[in-house]
C-alpha cells in the first residue's frame, strides 16, 4: 500500500521546502517535485499544510500501577489519542517494583504494549540495587533495544532511588553506553514537607505544590548533574518545571557537559493558583508532580527551549480519572499523582510557541520530535523527513482551531488540564507507518499496529566525553 502527499511545505528540525512525498512499505520511498503516484496509491492533498515528522512523546505511562491504583489511559487508547494529536511513537517506563527483576517488569510491561496504535519504547526504572540488577541492565541494553534508565529521585517508600543507587545505576550506564534519566526531586524533603503541612491540618490539593517548592527540585538537578559529572555520563532530566532546575542545567551546559532537559505543555502554560480552585475534584484533578509553579518559571521555561538548554517536550501522560483522584480526599499525598495530555501536546505547543513567535516551525519539529529522536538513539528513522526513515508524519493545518476538553479528547480520562483553551493549529492528518490514521477527526487507530522499536545503546556522547582534555574528563573507569 502506497500514499502520496503532495502539495505540502515539508518542514523539518532544519528547513522547509515544497516537495511532495512517497510512502510504501512503511517508510518513505520518495521526495520530490511532481511525484507520480503508483498504481493503486492514495494520493493526501497537503496543499495550505506543513507536513512535519510524527511527534514523538518520550515520557508517558499508560496503564501504570501508581499509587495504589492503575492509570486510566491503556497502550491503546493511549498510543490512539496520541494519533489523534499527531504524536507517532512513544517512549513509555518500565517501573520495576523494588526487588523485582528487570527483565520480568520489562516482558509484563512489552505484553501490556503489545496492543499499541503506535510505536513505542520503553525507558527502565532502576528502583533498587543489586548485581542481579547490573546484569540485567547489560541484558536490556544488548538484547532488548534499552538505552536509557530512570531514576525516580522521589516517591519514598516507593520506587526512589536513592545516591547509592544512582551512583551504581549511573556508572552501570556508563559502562554499557546508555542515556541516565532522573525525575529530580528531593524525595527526603518531599516526606518531610508532607508531614508538616499534614500535621498543621493542610490536607487538600493546595498543598501538594508546597510539599514540593523548587528548591526541591533545583537540589535534586544538582545532585544529579555533578553525580553524572563526577562520573562522566550524559544526563536526561524529564518534566524540567522550575527555574531553580533549568538554572543547575544552564550551569553544567555551559561548562560543556551533556546534560538534556525535557519540558512539559502544562508547566509551560499552567501555573500554581489550579492547586487553589475551591473545587477539590478540579484542584486534585491538576495533581502531578512536580506541580505547576508560579508564574515566573514559566517565561523561564520558554527561554531554556529558546536558548537551547531544554531540547525535548513530552507529556508525562499519566492519567487518573476523578473517582482514582478522591482516594486523597483527606490527604494531598495520596491523591495519584499524574495528568494526561498526549493529544494535545503538539497542537498546545504550536499555539503557544509558535503562533505567539516563541518558537519557529524548525523548532518546534526538533522539540516535538527530531531532538528526541537524537538523544535517544531513534535518528533518523524516527524525527526525519528523509527516504528510508519510517513514514510517521503529520499534516498540520496552521489555520484549523480545536478547543480542548475532556468532553471531546480520546484520552480515556475525565479531566483535561487544558480544558476550554482554544488552539489554533491543529493535525488534519496523522500517517503512522505509511496509513493515514486519523484524517480532519477521524480516528483509526489499530490495535497492535504498533510496534516495539528498539533503541540501541549510543556511545557517541560517551566517545565524545572520553576524547575531551578538559575538566569534565571522568575518573577513568575500567571498561
Ligand atoms: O505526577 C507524575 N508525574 N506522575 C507520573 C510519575 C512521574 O513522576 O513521572
Ligand atoms: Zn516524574
Ligand atoms: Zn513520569
Amino acid at each position: 500500500m502506497s500514499l502520496l502527499i503532495r502539495g505540502a511545505t515539508v518542514v523539518t528540525h532544519e528547513e522547509s521546502f515544497n516537495a511532495d512525498v512517497l510512502c510504501a512499505n512503511g517508510l518513505i520511498q520518495a521526495i520530490g517535485q511532481d511525484l507520480d503516484p503508483p498504481a493503486g496509491c492514495k494520493v493526501l492533498d497537503g496543499s495550505g499544510q506543513y507536513l512535519m515528522p510524527g511527534g514523538i512523546d518520550p515520557h508517558t505511562h499508560m496503564q501504570l500501577p501508581f499509587m495504589g491504583t492503575v492509570a486510566s489511559e491503556d497502550f491503546f487508547s493511549g498510543t490512539a489519542a496520541g494519533l489523534a494529536g499527531g504524536t507517532t511513537s512513544i517512549i513509555d517506563f518500565v517501573i520495576p517494583n523494588p526487588q523485582q527483576s528487570l527483565m520480568e517488569a520489562f516482558h509484563t510491561w512489552r505484553g501490556w504494549a503489545e496492543k499499541s496504535a503506535s510505536d513505542y519504547g520503553f525507558h527502565v526504572a532502576i528502583t533498587w540495587w543489586s548485581d542481579q540488577v547490573a546484569e540485567e541492565m547489560a541484558e536490556l541494553v544488548a538484547h532488548h533495544g534499552v538505552n536509557s534508565f530512570k531514576h525516580f529521585m522521589a516517591y519514598k517508600n516507593a520506587i526512589m532511588a536513592t545516591d547509592d543507587t544512582l551512583v551504581a545505576s549511573f556508572e552501570r550506564c556508563l559502562q554499557l553506553g546508555a542515556v541516565p534519566t532522573v525525575h529530580a526531586e528531593n524525595g527526603e524533603l518531599v516526606d518531610h514537607l508532607q508531614r508538616k503541612l499534614l500535621a498543621q491540618g493542610m490536607t487538600g490539593p493546595e498543598a501538594h505544590p508546597l510539599s514540593r517548592p523548587p528548591q526541591v527540585e533545583g537540589e535534586a538537578a544538582s545532585r544529579a548533574i555533578r553525580i553524572a559529572e563526577t562520573l562522566g555520563t550524559p544526563l536526561y532530566l524529564v518534566h524540567v518545571s522550575s527555574r531553580e532546575a533549568l538554572d543547575e542545567i544552564a550551569y553544567a551546559r555551559g561548562k560543556g557537559q551533556p546534560v538534556y532537559g525535557e519540558v512539559l505543555p502544562g508547566h509551560l502554560l499552567l501555573d500554581d493558583s489550579v492547586y487553589r480552585d475551591p473545587d477539590w475534584a478540579t484542584a486534585a484533578g491538576y495533581v502531578m508532580s512536580p506541580p505547576f509553579r508560579p508564574r515566573e518559571h514559566q517565561e523561564a521555561l520558554w527561554r531554556g527551549l529558546q536558548s537551547g538548554n531544554l531540547h525535548t517536550t513530552a507529556t508525562d501522560h499519566c492519567c487518573f480519572c476523578a473517582e482514582q483522584k478522591a482516594m486523597g480526599r483527606d490527604n494531598f499525598s495520596r491523591i495519584p499523582n499524574g495528568t494526561a495530555g498526549i493529544e494535545d501536546r503538539m497542537a498546545v505547543l504550536w499555539d503557544a510557541g509558535v503562533n505567539t513567535g516563541r518558537l519557529s516551525m524548525h523548532e518546534f519539529v526538533a522539540v516535538t520530535s527530531t531532538n528526541t529522536a537524537k538523544i535517544f538513539n531513534l535518528f533518523p528513522r524516527k524525527g526525519a523527513i528523509r527516504v528510508g526513515a519510517d513514514a510517521d508524519l503529520v499534516l498540520w493545518d496552521p489555520q484549523g482551531t480545536r478547543t480542548l476538553s475532556a468532553k471531546t479528547h480520546h484520552q480515556q480520562v475525565d479531566f483535561n488540564i487544558f480544558e476550554g483553551r482554544t488552539v489554533r493549529g491543529v493535525p488534519s492528518h496523522t500517517i503512522s507507518q505509511g496509513k493515514v490514521v486519523w484524517a480532519d477527526g477521524d480516528l483509526r487507530a489499530e490495535v497492535g499496529a504498533g510496534r516495539y522499536v528498539e533503541r540501541p545503546a549510543y556511545p557517541s556522547v560517551y566517545e565524545l566525553l572520553e576524547r575531551r582534555a578538559d575538566h569534565h574528563r571522568p575518573i577513568p573507569v575500567p571498561r
